[in-house]
């Protein structure tokens, strides 16, 4: 499949969320049409719960128990704190759709040791992947956002993840957050079918360009999502893509 990279750019938010839906549940019928399943890892942030709120009310009643979820990075904390990405998509999509809690694999972030929660989480890919040695696994759609910092999942500049060359799932040392993150690395990201970038609102609009546009030395970790054979689609609205050279 060669790779490719698409823009989309929406008028308003309320638009932008609608048609990322419609990509997902696009690329879940694909999926499920020539796979039987459809392996998703979900993106964290405040950007996509619009996203998993609105594929709760319009598609409750979709074939949820051929879809896998998959969390692209975690948060250091129980599945029960604020901060934890799987509790927001807990209460914004799992708990008003019937989805077989054996499709949900959520990253065991509430163990003490961040590594430890990691190598478990990359031994239950393995698993869910029948995996052998030195293989990548190939989600279907892997949902990422975009930060001020021009991170993603929680790849951050200048942290030890963004050299992980083997690993699918690493504790990254985030020094601005003195914790933990539990993230999926590069290989993982790269090795996708497709690859969704989610940014909405003016604030975004900046890093945008630069990701999209940009030339840096060393590359920000968004840029460094490049599937290899695969579809990097950027979904924008107006005002995240203000700056964009169009
Ligand atoms: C997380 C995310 C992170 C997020 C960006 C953007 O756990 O926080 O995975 O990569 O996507 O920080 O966050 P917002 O959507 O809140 O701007």
């Amino acid at each position: 499949m060669p790779s490719t990279r698409a823009i989309e750019v929406l008028a308003t938010a309320a638009d932008l969320f609608h048609a990322a839906a419609e990509e997902f549940v696009r690329a879940a019928r694909a999926a499920i049409g020539a796979q039987g399943r459809f392996t998703v890892a979900l993106s964290g942030g405040s950007t996509p719960k619009a996203l998993y709120s609105l594929l709760a009310t319009n598609y409750a009643g979709f074939a949820w128990n051929r879809i896998f979820l998959f969390f692209g990075d975690e948060r250091h904390v129980p599945p029960t704190d604020p901060e934890s990405n799987y509790r927001m998509v807990n209460e914004s999509l799992l708990t008003k759709i019937a989805i077989p809690a054996e499709n949900v694999f959520r990253v065991p972030a509430e163990n003490p040791d961040a590594a430890a929660a990691a190598s478990e989480y990359e031994a239950q890919l393995r698993r869910f992947f029948e995996l052998k040695s030195g293989e990548l696994p190939r989600f279907d759609l892997i949902l990422l956002g975009l930060g001020p910092d021009g991170h993603t999942a929680s790849l951050f500049p200048d942290s030890p993840a963004l050299n992980e060359e083997s690993r699918l799932v690493v504790a990254n040392w985030v020094a601005k957050f003195n914790a933990h993150r539990i993230t999926f690395t590069f290989p993982v990201l790269n090795r996708a079918a497709e690859v969704m970038f989610l940014a909405s609102g003016a604030d975004k609009a900046d890093m945008v360009r630069q990701v999209i546009e940009g030339k840096n030395t060393p590359p920000l970790p968004s840029q460094r999502v490049q599937p290899s054979d695969g579809k990097l689609l950027w979904m924008l609205d107006e005002a995240a893509a203000a700056k964009l050279t169009r």
